[in-house]
């Protein structure tokens, strides 16, 4: 059957849906709850598409092609769905994109990945960050007024890590030389959306202050997600850079619950889109209904959860550590 997707002629089987014919004729959609291959119930609107011959808004991603349809995907009123559908995710969504630290830092050091490798006893790794973001190692950290260590979300628990006290300590057990040339840093991307958590409330701190006890006390703050995340990169492609709407979220922020193996979930940034709880058996399921509606994982279920579902989960909700 024929079909036109903004008024170009696209072959389409009768099983295909909207999002698959579009995808194959060159013609991006964004899908966030649904991914090729896998179950899924659409639920997020972010594929949303214009039907012209009956004017209506659908999702792309579960409406089959129909002989003769007329599917518009770049008009204003599709638009504004679509953003409208990633604002009021992001509304429920608590998480840093990015470690302020390692946003701040004025040498570009990827301070949160450093302190990753400090963590795990990787100092030859954590020596050589240090050596391409400074040409003269140890001395711009003496220079600076260390935005990095005002920033640091422990220090809104109890104290915050001692960045340019490690990174010394680094130095010096790695014997990095002074005087090598720091390569060009890339420029920031302006254009990013960030996610921002905001402040943790009192019972978040204590159970911070408890619970995260790595050698740097770092807390991790950066999403394990932000390169692949899909709804970061579609909130940047529809021009969001922050978020719009209050925080509507009340999950733990930071909440990062062991899976198993090299597997991580960490409810605060699951958009509830499904796709875990669909294709998995007796793994990931719902809790409760409407607003409150949560995705959760049983501590029973865990040995029932393989890690492809982190390649599934379009944000960094379900991610692997590298070991
Ligand atoms: S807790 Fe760690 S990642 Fe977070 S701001 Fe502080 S140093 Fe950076
Ligand atoms: S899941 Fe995506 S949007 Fe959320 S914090 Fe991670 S990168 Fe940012
Ligand atoms: S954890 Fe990921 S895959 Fe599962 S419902 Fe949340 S966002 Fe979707
Ligand atoms: S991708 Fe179609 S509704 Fe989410």
């Amino acid at each position: 059957m024929q079909i036109t997707i903004n008024n170009i002629p696209v072959e389409a089987s009768g099983e295909e849906t909207i999002l698959r014919a579009a995808r194959r004729a060159g013609i991006e959609i964004p899908s966030l709850c649904s991914a090729e291959g896998a179950v899924h119930k659409s639920s997020c609107m972010v594929c949303a598409v214009r039907s012209g011959a009956a004017g209506q808004i659908i999702p792309a991603c579960t409406t089959l092609a129909t002989e003769g349809m007329e599917i518009v995907t770049d008009s204003e009123d599709v638009l504004l769905v679509r953003t409208l559908s990633l604002e009021l995710l992001l509304s429920d969504h608590r998480a840093d994109c990015e470690a302020p630290c390692s946003m701040l830092c004025p040498s570009g050091l990827d301070v949160e990945r450093m302190l990753g490798y400090y963590d795990t006893g990787q100092h030859r790794e954590a020596a050589e960050m240090i050596r391409a973001a400074f040409p003269l190692p140890g001395k711009e950290c003496d220079a600076c007024k260390a935005p990095c260590e005002k920033a640091c979300r422990r220090g809104t628990v109890d104290q915050a890590v001692t960045i340019r006290a490690i990174i010394r300590e680094v130095i010096e057990k790695e014997h990095l030389p002074a005087g090598n040339e720091a390569p060009p840093r890339p420029p920031k991307d302006k254009n990013l959306f960030y996610s921002r958590l905001g402040r943790f409330t009192e019972k978040e701190k204590s159970r911070l202050k408890e619970t995260v006890a790595t050698p740097s006390r770092c807390l991790h703050c950066a999403c394990a997600g932000r390169t692949d995340c899909k709804l970061r990169l579609y909130a940047t492609a529809e021009n969001i850079r922050r978020p719009r709407y209050d925080m509507s979220s009340s999950l733990p922020a930071m909440e990062k619950i062991h899976v198993g193996g090299r597997l991580w979930f960490e409810p605060a940034k699951c958009i509830r889109c499904g796709l875990c709880v669909y294709n998995s058996r007796n793994g990931f399921t719902f809790r409760d209904r409407g607003f409150g509606m949560q995705i959760v994982l049983p501590e029973e279920n865990r040995p029932n959860v393989s890690e492809e579902l982190a390649g599934l989960c379009p944000t960094g909700a379900i991610y692997l550590i590298e070991n």
